[in-house]
């Protein structure tokens, strides 16, 4: 048969779908009305870099927006976020002088005691957290004590502890020890609850990868290791399981709330914890995140409003309740300005 002679096969019509997920995406106002997700600013956390010594801030030049300031502008710094609606600050200190121990890291006059003073002075309702580790302070740049080229375990807990109780003595609301000892937690909490800070709420980084993305942070912290790297300490990014133990373990010894580390390399890590602790968790989008961020927004290769959103959303959706970013000023002024 010819081919124009051919009866024609119809299809049959397709079946029209009884559940339309579209119907609800229609406009912006039924958008809105179902969004699950939101990330209100309460909830961020802002890390400011204190360096000593006098003068005005100096760029970090891989992480543009970010600065490192001397004490003496912390306090003006800190009511200008205050005001700008920041509710929260993560502190990161720098060494007048670097040793073989970090001992400038404990200090009572060191660099981050007196901005947690100046912080408090300047605006109280800031909840003021401190970074609790030796990497800035110490000649070889590892976060604990090195003997015969390996850093040792027990030793660190026990500066880390004086670390911790310097900040607290200063007012620090919460500490924050980062730097992967066994037990740390547990050093920390004794150290404090012996001085009478039991007040003090510890923040673990629990699930705190060696990852590629601290990177710039080290540039500003000036902490790259002198030798070697911290795959003795951190996590091997390649386990979950472990990070979860590392959580189990801190919740154990006494932390407070719990945090992942790098954050968007972090989500399943997120998801599982929510189901399994009860406590507060917070997710570290970590200074190789928000370069990355830059960076393409930069190369006009993203929408920088858009990405940060979305990162920090889907940190929010995975189980976040905290979040520590260098984003934070800028959430804010969004916020302000409106969509
Ligand atoms: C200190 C510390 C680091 C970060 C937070 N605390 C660096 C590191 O472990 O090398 C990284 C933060 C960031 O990259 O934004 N131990």
């Amino acid at each position: 048969m010819p081919e124009r002679d051919r009866p024609r096969r119809r299809t049959a019509p397709a079946p029209s779908p009884t559940i339309r997920l579209r119907r609800l995406r229609r406009t912006e106002a039924l958008r809105e009305w179902v969004a699950e997700t939101e990330v209100e600013l309460r909830r961020l956390i802002y890390p400011l870099f204190v360096r000593p010594g006098r003068g005005g801030s100096e760029a970090v030049s891989s992480m543009p927006g970010v600065f490192r300031y001397p004490v003496g502008e912390v306090g003006p710094l800190a009511r200008r976020l205050a005001d700008e609606g920041i509710r929260s600050v993560l502190l990161f200190g720098a060494a007048r002088r670097k040793d073989d121990e970090g001992s400038d890291a404990w200090a009572r006059d060191g660099v981050v005691p007196e901005a947690v003073r100046a912080v408090k002075r300047a605006a109280p309702s800031l909840v003021v957290v401190t970074d609790v580790c030796l990497c800035a302070y110490t000649v070889h740049g590892h976060c604990g004590l090195v003997r015969n080229g390996a850093v040792v375990n027990d030793a660190s807990c026990e500066r880390l502890g004086r670390v911790a109780l310097a900040h607290a003595r200063a007012g620090a609301d919460v500490v924050a020890p980062s730097a992967m000892m066994d037990g740390q937690v547990s050093a920390i909490r004794a150290a404090l609850d012996r001085a009478g800070h039991e007040e003090t709420a510890v923040l673990a980084y629990s699930s705190k990868h060696a990852s590629a993305f601290y990177g710039p942070f080290r540039e500003a912290e000036d902490s790259t290791p002198a030798f070697g790297d911290r795959r003795g300490y951190q996590m091997d990014w390649r386990n979950a399981r472990e990070a979860l133990r590392e959580m189990e373990r801190d919740a154990a010894e006494g932390a407070d709330l719990l945090m992942v580390k790098p954050a968007l390399t972090s989500l399943d890590l997120l998801t599982r914890a929510r189901k399994r602790f009860l406590l507060p968790l917070a997710a570290y989008q970590v200074s190789g995140e928000y370069a990355m961020i830059k960076a393409a927004a930069a190369a006009g290769a993203l929408e920088e409003r858009a990405a940060v959103e979305e990162t920090l959303g889907a940190l929010r959706r995975a189980g976040a309740d905290l979040i520590v970013t260098y984003f934070a000023r800028d959430v804010a002024r969004w916020s302000r300005e409106g969509r």
